[in-house]
């Protein structure tokens, strides 16, 4: 069968075969791929970025944003049953530590963990893959056409529900509170398929949502957020000065960090209100040296109570949460979040897709079947 593959830290990449994977224990699944999304991650490793080969292979199979329709199960499979429509997730164990033991790799310990189609594992740009059932994800059929940014909103999911957490064990309204972000007001920074999708989680949980970004107003992201009640800030006329208190922006409960830009990260504390919470998700690129204050911000982390947080990957839970909540936007938002598909391309178009993203792109997808 075919798959793209990638000799890592070159920027090696074709088609390549692969044997057609089968099923070899009671618990396992095997999936025929039907589309895989393209991210930041994908075209770092294309360019010669971060990426590990399988041990004892020379190449990795890419793409980790699977979707896919279940062909064939082992006997001891109760989560779905052929013709379903799933997903695996991303992560797999140590084998080692707590965490991983409790099907939670996304919190692993060792940083042994291996990632399919990033870090050791090959991934899902490819006909047919299997699986163990404990990573398979069941996508309902009303979901089928958004159910590959069930990937990208899980990373999204999870550093919410992070960031409510912390907040819940900490705040005396956020314990009283079961739906805290409701009314809150949330900074979306970067609006790329995450910072967009974390948008969409957080409207859906009642919060209200300023999306920034340095694009025109009224071109497709920002009227994308605006769509579904959020607001949209162009970075290029919101100076620190105007993100103080009673500025442009004014201040947040929460920042959700979505850009992976140290220097505006890093100034958008500015808007973080006391006792707020930032969870970051982006992952720099390079290596670019940055000078920010210490002092400032150890201040401000300490004299407002604040709380900044890294979120990476999603458990199981994460990806049923964000099942959920694209069943939620199409009943609220119906025919919104696919709009979020811009791209859709055959496989032979791998070469242009992993090199380069056009300014019109919010997801690109290879179309598999
Ligand atoms: C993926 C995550 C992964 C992370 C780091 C992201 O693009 O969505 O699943 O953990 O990259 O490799």
């Amino acid at each position: 069968m075919k798959a793209i593959a990638l000799k890592p830290q070159t920027r090696d990449i074709r088609i390549a075969g692969r044997a057609e994977p089968s099923i070899t224990a009671p618990d396992e699944i095997k999936i025929q791929v039907l589309r895989v999304g393209i991210c930041g991650t994908d075209r770092e490793e294309a360019a010669g970025g971060r990426a590990m080969a399988p041990a004892g292979g020379g190449d990795l199979v890419i793409g980790h944003e699977m979707f896919g329709k279940v062909v064939e199960t082992g006997r001891d499979v109760s989560r779905v049953k052929p013709g379903d429509f799933a997903v695996f997730t991303v992560r797999r164990g140590c084998g080692k530590c707590l965490p991983c033991a409790m099907n939670r790799p996304d919190m692993c310990r060792t940083g042994d963990y291996r990632e399919r189609g990033i870090w050791g594992l090959d991934g899902y740009q490819t006909e047919y893959v299997v699986d163990r059932e404990q990573y398979v994800v069941k996508v309902p059929a009303a979901i089928q056409d958004t159910g590959v940014l069930i990937e990208p909103l899980s990373v999204a999911e999870k550093a919410i529900d992070e960031a409510v957490r912390l907040q819940s064990a900490r705040l005396p309204d956020a314990c009283a509170a079961p739906a805290w972000l409701s009314g809150k007001r949330c900074l979306v920074a970067g609006l790329g398929p995450i910072g967009l999708l974390a948008a969409l989680a957080l409207r859906i949980r009642g919060a209200r949502v300023y999306g920034l970004d340095i694009v025109d107003p009224g071109t497709a992201r920002p009227k994308w957020i605006e769509e579904i009640g959020g607001n949209y800030i162009d970075g290029r006329n919101a100076g620190p000065g105007q993100k103080k208190a009673g500025g442009a922006i004014g201040q947040m409960d929460m920042i959700f960090e979505a850009a992976g830009i140290a220097a505006l990260d890093f100034n958008l504390l500015d808007a973080l209100a006391s006792n707020g919470v930032y969870v970051l998700t982006g992952i720099p690129g390079g290596d670019r040296p940055l000078q920010i204050d210490g002092a400032e911000l150890m201040r401000r982390l300490v004299l407002f109570n604040q709380v900044m947080a890294g979120s990476v990957n999603a458990a199981h839970g994460h990806f049923q949460m964000a099942v959920n909540d694209l069943l939620q936007a199409g009943i609220i938002w119906s025919g919104h979040a696919e709009k979020l598909i811009t791209h859709r391309h055959r496989i032979e178009e791998f070469r242009e897709v992993f090199a380069g993203h056009p300014p019109d792109e919010i997801k690109a997808v290879i179309e598999w079947a």
